[in-house]
Parts: structure tokens; C-alpha cells; sequence
């Protein structure tokens, strides 16, 4: 069993105190159980990676940083690159302990009682399939991590606190049927679409959670009712930034990907600022990106263009399709637009931000998702009735 000494004691109430201040509520008494009984610490690796600009922590070099990082309310990077080397400037994070206070939310939302079964995708460290563990029983928790190095060591880790889920190596998207109905599946990497599988081995009336990703924005969580019927349908709530789910990534960069020289664009001008729909109204965003589906945009500051001071590049996962929309340093009620291919997407998103803005800006809570037992994923607006424009 793992120690925990006066520091790390210390350091595990201050959590506490920090993921009440941000929910508003301490956990409920049998999460605050688990999170003794399966402290953070002895979930992370040796070296984690810190900050938006991922520098390295060791914690046998910096013991201290190590260890008020363990207990900040903030994720720890565990893993970057997939696991392989890479230069400081080149890192992205690959796997993390999410922020404790978003898997107390999530922990929280998934609405467990003792007896029930629970399949996590996304093991990392082990920790959240800890806490599942010590509430439930590990006989009742399966969790799948797709990254062989990452389930082994989260298996150890959860050896060391005297839990032994099931711990699968594998890819999260085909659940695991070997262990039966579930009466909850919880996603902690983000999903574009969810998997059948997921509904397929939920027990009607049970509930799936997950974090919900379009390609134009990473934001919202979704949860989920199984029908018994083949599908599913609840609503999303705000917040959450996690890792999309490896087989739904795409990795797709506008000059090597999309633009060709060939490609002759059609010009046109407009009076939405590409800010409304891709700065820092993260409702609009959300709302744009339901509309949408398959669209993404990254911005371009400075391009070496003459008259261009910022452009906001979307195109299709397809890439068959993009637009550019130029602002020229001054004015800010007219931009340059510029489209090419078979679709034309400022004006789709200009028609997904109009419908936004009529319908009362309404932000994630108010909107839902069905997906029918074809795999159709149909988002809505207030009742499964009422489905948002389709802008595909
Ligand atoms: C935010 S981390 C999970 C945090 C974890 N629950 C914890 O308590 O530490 C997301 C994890 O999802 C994993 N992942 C990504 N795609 C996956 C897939 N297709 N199947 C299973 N795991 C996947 C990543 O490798 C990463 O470890």
C-alpha cells in the first residue's frame, strides 16, 4: 500500500479545498473516501510535463514542484508525442491526469451506485479507474487504454494501492464485449462521434459520458441514455478540454494538405468578424461546430501577405473544401473572404452563427444529441424535436 506522509497529506486536503471552491461542492462523502484511499501521487509518473509550454519535471530533481503539481487542480501531462522523443518545441501532450475537479464533475454526472458496472475508455494514469475501483469494487470496473506502456504502468499503479480492475490494452472505440452490459461507460479522451460499441454494450437506461470534440472546437461533455433500441440521446453540458480519441484524430495542415496551386478561389467580402466565431465566445463556438461537423479552421497571424494583418483558414476534414477569411489590420466591419471547392463554408458558418445568434445565443446546457440506431448523430436545441441546421 502506498504511504502517504505529512507533505502529501497536506497537499491532498488543499485539493479538496480547491475542487470545492471550483465546484461549489466538496465531492460527495463516498468520492472523498476513494480519493483517501487513492491518492494522485502514486498515480503520476517519475516525469511529468508542466505548463502550456510542457517543460519537463522530474521528481527526483524538483520533489516540491512535483508534488504541489499532483495536488493543483490542474491536468499533469504524462505522456507527450505517444510516447516518443521529441525536441522541447515539438511536444504536444498524448496522455494526462485530467484536472481532479473535472473527474469529480464527471465522476459526479455519471451517477453510480453501488453493484453497477462501469467501462472507462482512456485509462492514463489509472487514477479515475482507481477512484471507480475503490467505489464500486474493481470486479465491477473495466478500463481500456490503447497505449501499451501507459496500461502496463496504470495497472502497476493500481496493483500499489491494492485495486486490480480489469485493465485492458486495446482501442477504446470497440469498448470490451467480453465483459458484459454496463450499466456506465465513461470517455476520458474526447470523441467526435460515438462509437456503436459503446451503446451496444450499455444496458438500457444505462448512461454514456464523454467529452464531445467537433473538428471546429474541443469543448462540452455529453451524456448519454441508451435506449435498449439501439440508441441514445441526453444532452451536453459546458466545459472540458480533453484528448481527442487516437482513430478520431485527423492531422491535417492547411498549406500541405489542402491549398494546391491550382486552386482558384472565388472572392467575396463580409461583415462577421471571424473572431465571432472563432475567438473567444466559447457558446458560439461550441454551437458553430455542432452546425458544421466536419469543418476546421486554425488562424494565420501575419501571413506574408501584402494588406493582410490576421486570416482565419477553414476547410473540410475532407479537404476538398476551404475558405479564408482576411482582416486587414484597420477595419473591423469588413473582412475579405475567399472560397474554393464544392462547399461554400464562410457561408455556412455565417448561417450557423446567424441561427445562434436568433435563437438567443444559447450555450452548451441547452442543447442535446440522439444518436438513432443507424449511427446518425443528430444535435438539438432544448427538445430532440427541434435539431439544429445541418450545415454539412
Ligand atoms: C486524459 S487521458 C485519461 C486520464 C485518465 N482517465 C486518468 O485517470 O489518468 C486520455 C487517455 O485516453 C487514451 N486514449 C486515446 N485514444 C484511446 C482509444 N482509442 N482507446 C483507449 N484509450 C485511448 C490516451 O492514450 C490517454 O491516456
Amino acid at each position: 500500500m502506498t504511504l502517504i506522509g505529512a507533505a502529501e497529506r497536506a497537499a491532498m486536503r488543499g485539493l479538496l479545498d480547491s475542487v470545492n471552491e471550483s465546484l461549489g461542492a466538496p465531492p460527495a462523502p463516498v468520492w472523498e473516501a476513494a480519493y483517501w484511499a487513492v491518492p494522485r501521487h502514486a498515480f503520476l509518473p517519475e516525469t511529468v510535463w508542466l505548463g502550456d509550454d510542457l517543460a519537463e519535471c522530474s521528481r527526483e530533481a524538483a520533489p516540491e514542484t512535483w508534488l504541489r503539481h499532483a495536488y493543483a487542480d490542474t491536468p499533469v501531462v504524462t505522456q507527450v508525442n505517444d510516447g516518443r522523443p521529441a525536441e522541447p518545441e515539438d511536444r504536444w501532450a498524448s496522455s494526462s491526469a485530467s484536472a481532479p475537479s473535472i473527474v469529480f464533475r464527471m465522476l459526479d454526472m455519471l451517477d453510480v451506485t453501488a453493484g453497477q458496472s462501469v467501462l472507462e475508455i482512456g485509462t492514463g494514469t489509472g487514477w479515475n479507474a482507481g477512484l471507480l475501483a475503490q467505489r464500486l469494487a474493481p470486479e465491477r470496473v473495466t478500463t481500456i487504454e490503447v497505449d501499451p506502456e501507459l496500461s502496463a504502468r496504470a495497472a502497476v499503479r493500481l496493483g500499489s494501492v491494492g485495486l486490480e480492475p480489469r485493465v485492458i490494452c486495446g482501442d477504446g472505440a470497440f469498448g470490451y464485449e467480453e465483459g458484459g452490459r454496463y450499466d456506465r461507460v465513461i470517455a476520458t479522451c474526447s470523441v467526435r462521434s460515438i462509437p456503436p460499441a459503446w451503446i451496444a454494450q450499455t444496458k438500457p437506461g444505462g448512461v454514456i459520458l464523454a467529452p464531445w470534440e467537433s473538428p471546429w472546437f474541443c469543448y462540452g461533455l455529453v451524456r448519454l441514455t441508451v435506449d435498449g433500441y439501439g440508441g441514445a440521446s441526453g444532452t451536453f453540458s459546458p466545459h472540458s478540454a480533453f484528448m481527442l480519441m487516437r482513430g478520431q484524430r485527423t492531422d491535417l495542415r492547411i498549406y500541405r494538405d489542402v491549398l494546391r496551386d491550382e486552386h482558384v478561389p472565388a472572392e467575396s467580402s463580409t461583415r462577421l468578424s471571424p473572431w465571432a466565431v472563432s475567438g473567444d465566445d466559447w457558446a458560439a463556438q461550441f454551437a458553430v461546430g455542432l452546425q458544421l461537423g466536419d469543418v476546421w479552421r486554425t488562424w494565420h497571424d501575419n501571413p506574408d501577405v501584402r494588406g493582410v494583418a490576421s486570416r482565419l483558414w477553414l476547410a473540410t476534414t475532407d479537404a476538398r473544401s476551404w475558405a479564408a477569411v482576411d482582416w486587414d489590420g484597420k477595419r473591423s466591419d469588413r473582412f475579405t473572404v475567399w472560397e474554393h471547392g464544392p462547399r461554400r463554408l464562410w457561408e455556412s458558418v455565417e448561417a450557423g452563427y446567424v441561427w445562434w445568434r436568433d435563437a438567443g445565443r444559447p450555450g452548451p446546457e441547452r442543447f442535446g444529441l440522439t444518436v438513432t440506431a443507424e449511427g446518425a448523430h443528430v444535435p438539438w436545441l432544448d427538445t430532440s424535436d427541434n435539431p439544429v441546421p445541418d450545415l454539412t
